[in-house]
């Protein structure tokens, strides 16, 4: 009777073990994991210590002897099986995720690009702080304006192509609203309101109906100049030029003038540089001429003065302006106008100071 006992307990011991063993090696053949971490609780849950094979391990003692060497057997099977498994999961891991395990954590961070200063401000910031070291200060006035401080004030006559629209563009007509075609109209928004000894540049945008191509643009920087006080002369206006000339294109920089015509000017001078391409010689830069245009200037026509509400017979003065995007080519060869708007960053790379 016990001995039957036995034998229906030791059946039971052998029979309960193979079910277990077949049911894992079931669900250890269909595992599947998302990420390491599961991986991570797949080997705890099966192989750890406390693990389900560990635990079939510990009940292996109950199995009949004569069971004992099949069953141990396909334990260790089952051990293997979960063993290889986890393995399969991790590399399979590890290869689908190789750019993951390409990053290498100890290299240095990827350099943050700086940005640059645009070729226009450097250069307009350049032509200030070369007049600054002469005394003259900044003054900035609107880009919309109205007739009389881009015209009137100047002493533009009423028929002057620049009133025209085929110049100039107009918001609105009577009364003229207008975006501005040169920064001279901060001469005459300075002058209504501040009594000599004036000395300013005023650097800006301006505007212009013309046709958009290498050498022309509907909008493009001017920096003014302005200086009155008493006794100011021609010699004056020569002297600072020539400084402002070399300063920027460097000291064997020579300058001319030539008798031009501008209304608000009397008399008036467009200003030349020796071409520093030829050294003077002549090239192509310079039209062979070995000059090349850089400003238009003169003294203050008294009509202007007197408009503003500046005493003519007290004081006198001069005035110039540049553009900038043509110093900007003079110093930087920049052979396509349009290149200084269109924000290329390959182009404002150039820029770049060096370090
Ligand atoms: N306003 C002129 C232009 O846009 C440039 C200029 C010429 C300004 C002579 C001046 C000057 O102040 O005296 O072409």
């Amino acid at each position: 009777m016990e001995y039957l006992l036995t034998l229906q307990k030791n059946l039971f011991a052998y029979t309960n073990m193979l079910d277990k063993i077949n049911s894992l090696k079931e669900q250890i053949e269909a595992l599947t994991a998302a990420n390491a971490e599961a991986i991570e609780a797949l080997r705890i849950k099966y192989l750890s210590k406390k693990g389900e094979i560990s635990a079939l391990f510990n009940d292996f003692r109950n199995v009949p002897n004569e069971q004992k060497r099949e069953i141990g057997q396909k334990l260790n099977e089952l051990k293997t099986l979960a063993t290889d498994k986890i393995n399969a999961l991790r590399e399979a891991f590890a290869s689908n995720d190789t750019a993951d395990a390409a990053i290498d954590l100890t290299r240095t961070a990827a350099p943050a690009e700086v940005g640059t200063r645009h070729p226009l401000s450097l250069v307009r910031q350049e032509i200030i702080s070369i007049f600054s070291r002469l005394g003259f200060t900044v003054a900035e006035g609107p880009e919309v304006e109205d007739d009389w401080h881009v015209f009137g004030a100047l002493n533009f006559a009423d028929d002057h192509p620049a009133r025209d629209m085929q110049d100039t563009f107009f918001i609105q007509r009577s009364p003229d609203v207008l975006l501005r075609t040169h920064t001279s109209s901060v001469q005459s928004r300075v002058m209504e309101h501040a009594q000599p000894p004036i000395r300013i540049v005023c650097p800006g945008r301006v505007y212009r109906n013309e046709a958009i191509s290498y050498r022309a643009h509907c909008f493009f920087h001017q920096v003014e100049g302005l200086y009155i006080d008493k006794n100011v002369s021609f010699t004056d206006l020569k002297q600072a030029l020539l400084y402002f000339a070399r300063e920027m294109f460097g000291p064997e920089t020579q300058i001319r003038l030539r008798p031009s015509y501008f209304p608000f000017t009397e008399p008036s001078a467009e200003m030349d540089i020796s071409c520093d391409l030829c050294g003077g010689k002549g090239c192509n830069f310079c039209k062979h001429t070995g000059w090349v245009e850089i400003l238009g200037c003169g003294m203050v026509d008294p009509n202007v003065l007197e408009a503003c509400g500046i005493d003519s017979k007290v004081y006198s003065g001069y005035a110039f302006g540049m553009g900038v995007e043509r110093i900007a080519n003079l110093k930087y060869r920049v052979k396509d106008l349009r290149m200084f708007s269109e924000n290329d960053v390959r182009f404002l790379d150039e820029f770049k100071p060096a370090h």
